[in-house]
């Protein structure tokens, strides 16, 4: 059976019960609970900011796994540390100097890793693949929930695969966007590790029988 994680995302969650929605994550078969944090500059949308955060990991059992969307993401990662966040990815869009952003992320104590737009080249990575605990490759645009997979995303994923096996790296590979039961075996064929999900989880009759079912996909 595969060893994939799944990292369901609160974006399309109901925010007034999300103590309740946290509190099924946490009796699920979920690994991580995945954060996103948007500022209506680098995306077209806005999400919540560290007092959130805080009080979300007040409740949660599941690692924080923090995806920020935001512009000069520098700026506040000591501060996403002290909110909670345990994995902590950047945009590799948004970093001017992204080793160093990689370093300052490890050496607060959270687990670096860095996002791809569906236009960025997997290929930009291959320097920095040595220091990252995971590569997420996003599989919409980011911004919202909801959306369609990007077909052309499977390329990317197997060239992925393949630089980190060739690299002898233990980095994970993440996608986000579009994500459910009828994509995941062939994502897994194609080398992901971890799964964000949202809409499929949140919008679900049974949230709890369908983290269980994407935790089964072979
Ligand atoms: C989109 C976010 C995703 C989003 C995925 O920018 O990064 O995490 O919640 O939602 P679904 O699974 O609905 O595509
Ligand atoms: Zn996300």
């Amino acid at each position: 059976m595969s060893k994939h994680l799944i990292a369901p995302s609160i974006l399309n969650a109901d925010f007034l019960h999300l103590e309740d929605e946290i509190r099924m994550v946490n009796r699920s078969q979920a690994d991580l609970l995945h954060l996103d944090i948007m500022d209506g500059v680098y995306v077209p949308n806005l999400t919540f900011g560290f007092p959130v955060i805080r009080q979300i990991k007040s409740v949660a059992e599941k690692p924080l796994d923090v995806h920020l969307m935001i512009i000069d993401p520098d700026r506040y990662l000591e501060q996403y540390r002290d909110a909670g966040a345990d994995w902590l990815t950047v945009h590799y869009e948004t970093c001017q100097h992204l080793h160093r952003t990689i370093q300052n992320i490890a050496e607060l104590g959270m687990k670096p890793a860095v996002s791809l737009n569906p236009h960025t080249d997997v290929a930009l990575l291959e320097p920095v693949l040595g220091y990252l605990n995971m590569v997420l490759v996003m599989t919409v645009n980011p911004g919202f929930g909801g959306q369609t997979f990007i077909e052309a995303s499977y390329s990317k994923i197997r060239k992925l695969r393949q630089m980190i096996t060739a690299s002898g790296a233990d980095t994970l590979i993440q996608v986000d966007g579009g994500v459910g039961p009828d994509n995941m075996a062939d994502l897994i064929a194609a080398g992901v590790d971890v799964f964000v999900v949202g809409t499929t989880i949140f919008s679900a009759p049974d949230p709890l029988q369908m983290i269980a079912k994407l935790k089964k996909s072979s």
